[in-house]
Order: structure tokens, then C-alpha cells, then sequence
């Protein structure tokens, strides 16, 4: 009996392929450590990344221009993504889709809302924007530092969304594991967290990423907008109108009468999206599980995992990291 070939890798899982002299020389320059799901990140700009996804910054850093109206979605990753994705796309659209017939029903936030070094700018891409009318509506792991010029000079807005570091943590590993080719074995908790306490994890280290946006969201507060997953959590309705000014798509009178913020954040919840059958079977075109984005979406699931002693190290580092700056969680 003849037997079919092994499917190819998913996308996201070739490490190598495709880069050209040019990167290869880089990548050799540049301080490399193991990675979480791969073999590999390297340290650009202060900041760890994958192969694909430096790829996907240098083409961005290099192209990308930022119109006056664009908003930006940027995240330190498994911070809630996903969810304020689907937020910010029906905040914008929801004169377009009545809620009860929305592309959330049938496509993946990632979907709507592409990423620009992940998605876009991947493989070298140059991506045809003349299907995207303005205002657009795009997102990013990027550090501030590395966001392309034209997103720093441009009247172009920034939501900014961050995590508490032990969710996070928790949820990356997670995340890491599902990713994970099986040739590999699991990604014990304790490699993870040693990893993730010196700063080596995707777009980490984590407490600089938070600050570099914190910091321009002091400095400069109508441009860039800062957002906890645990403030959306503990009050959506306050955050949603919040959020909404900011993008220039307030709530009017009426809309509240009618509870449109509430719908909104219905549609958006985990319950709906992750019972949605487009995020249960379905996958993104580099190779990952939509349901692979959707797990607990709950503040404190770290208190079954993490021991006191990680708590403690945990908490010590984002104390110095943060010291003077503000900012707490
Ligand atoms: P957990 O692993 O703690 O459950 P990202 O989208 O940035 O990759 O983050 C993923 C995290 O957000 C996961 O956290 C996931 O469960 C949670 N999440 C996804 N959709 C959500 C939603 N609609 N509401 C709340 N949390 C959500």
C-alpha cells in the first residue's frame, strides 16, 4: 500500500528558509538564544524575535507607510490580542455590520486585523494595500523602539495593550507548548520561566516593552493610548468608551440608549468568540490554530502554576524594572 508523504511544516515552523545572504550575515551578527517554539531568537534592537518575525520587522521598518489616520494596534504578545482585535474592528465597523450578522462570526480577529511584521511584511512580502480603505486598522508586537518612522511621525494612533507579567508568563508558556513542534518534547514551566526572567521570550524582554510604551503614552497621551487586560476586564463598559473616543469613534447618545457597548462586548467575549466554529477548526495561512489564541482569557490563572519563590523573583524584577516610572500591576 502506498503511503502519502508527510504534509509539509506549517509556515510559522521553518526557521530558516527564504532569507537571503544579506539577512543571513545579520542574523550571524547577532546575540542569539534558544527559543520557546523554535531553535532560535535573536536579540535586534533590544528585543527578541524569530527569524520570520525579524524578517517581518526589517521589511516593515523598511516600507511601511503610515497614513495620518491609521490606528495601530501594538501588544506585548498573550496580553489579549486577540480580544481587543476584535474590539477595535467592531468599534470601527459597527455602522458597516449590525452585530448579528458581523464578520466575527465567520473569520478569526487575526483575520481582520492583520499584523504587519507577522502577516503583512512576512517572507519579504511587500502587501498591496489598495483593497485597504482608510481608516486601517492594523497591529503589532513591535517595540517602540522598532516601529517603523512613518508610525512615529505620522498623525497615526497607537492602542497599546499589556498584561500583568505572571498571566503573561503563564499564558505564553501555554502558547509555547501548543506551537511546539512534537520532535521537541514539552517546554518544562522552570526552563520557561528562567528564560522569560532574563528577558528571552518573543518581543521580550517583557518589562521593556511595557515601559517603552508607557513612557510615550505619558509623553505624548494623544497618541498613544495604554491599556491593561485587567482594567478591560474588571470595567469593559468604561474601557470600551474610553477606547472608543480615543479611535475618534465615540458612543453617541443614542448608541448607549440602545446598549451598543454592551453588544459589542458580547460579541467580543471569550465565551462567543471562543465557541465560534471558524476559531475552534479553523487556522492562520502561516500555519497556527485559531484555538490556539483562545484558552482561559481570565486575570490570575498563574496562582496554578507559579510557586511562591517564582512569585518572588517574578514580582523583584518588575519592582526594579518599574521603579519610578508609575506604573504597577
Ligand atoms: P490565557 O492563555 O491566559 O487564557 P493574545 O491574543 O495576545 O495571543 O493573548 C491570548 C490570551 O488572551 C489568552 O490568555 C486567551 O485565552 C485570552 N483571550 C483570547 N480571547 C479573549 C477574549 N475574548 N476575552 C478575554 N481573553 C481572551
Amino acid at each position: 500500500m502506498q503511503t502519502s508523504p508527510p504534509p509539509p511544516p506549517s509556515k510559522y515552523l521553518q526557521e530558516e528558509d527564504g532569507l537571503t545572504q544579506e539577512e543571513k550575515t545579520l542574523l550571524s551578527s547577532l546575540p542569539s538564544e534558544k527559543g520557546w517554539v523554535l531553535t532560535h531568537l535573536y536579540q535586534y534592537q533590544g528585543f527578541w524575535h524569530t527569524t520570520r518575525n525579524l524578517q517581518g520587522l526589517l521589511a516593515c521598518q523598511l516600507h511601511f507607510q503610515a497614513h495620518d489616520s491609521d490606528l495601530l494596534l501594538v501588544t506585548s504578545p498573550k496580553s489579549g490580542t486577540t480580544w481587543l482585535k476584535a474590539i477595535m474592528f467592531a468599534i470601527m465597523n459597527r455602522m458597516r455590520y449590525p452585530c448579528s450578522q458581523h464578520p466575527l462570526f465567520t473569520k478569526n480577529p487575526h483575520d481582520l486585523v492583520p499584523f504587519l511584521e507577522i502577516k503583512l511584511y512576512i517572507d519579504n512580502q511587500i502587501p498591496d494595500f489598495t483593497s485597504f480603505i482608510d481608516p486601517r486598522l492594523f497591529s503589532t508586537h513591535l517595540s517602540y523602539v522598532s516601529l517603523p518612522n512613518s508610525v512615529k511621525e505620522s498623525n497615526s494612533k497607537v492602542v497599546y495593550l499589556c498584561r500583568n507579567p505572571r498571566d503573561s508568563f503563564i499564558s505564553h508558556w501555554h502558547f509555547a507548548n501548543k506551537l511546539r513542534p512534537k520532535t521537541l518534547g514539552p517546554l518544562s514551566l522552570e526552563e520557561a520561566f528562567e528564560s522569560f526572567c532574563r528577558g528571552v521570550s518573543l518581543c521580550g524582554p517583557f518589562w521593556d516593552h511595557v515601559l517603552g510604551y508607557w513612557k510615550e503614552s505619558l509623553e505624548s497621551p494623544q497618541k498613544v493610548f495604554f491599556l491593561k487586560f485587567e482594567e478591560l476586564k474588571e470595567q469593559p463598559t468604561v474601557n470600551l468608551r474610553r477606547l472608543a473616543e480615543f479611535m475618534g469613534y465615540p458612543f453617541s447618545q443614542e448608541e448607549e440608549r440602545e446598549g451598543m457597548v454592551d453588544e459589542i462586548l458580547r460579541l467580543c467575549s471569550f465565551d462567543n468568540l471562543s465557541n465560534l466554529e471558524v476559531n475552534k477548526s479553523g487556522k492562520m495561512p502561516s500555519g497556527e490554530e485559531h484555538k490556539a489564541f483562545f484558552r482561559r482569557g481570565e486575570v490570575g490563572d498563574w496562582v496554578n502554576y507559579l510557586t511562591s519563590e517564582m512569585v518572588e523573583r517574578l514580582d523583584s524584577i518588575t519592582e526594579q524594572k518599574f521603579h519610578g516610572s508609575g506604573l504597577t500591576f
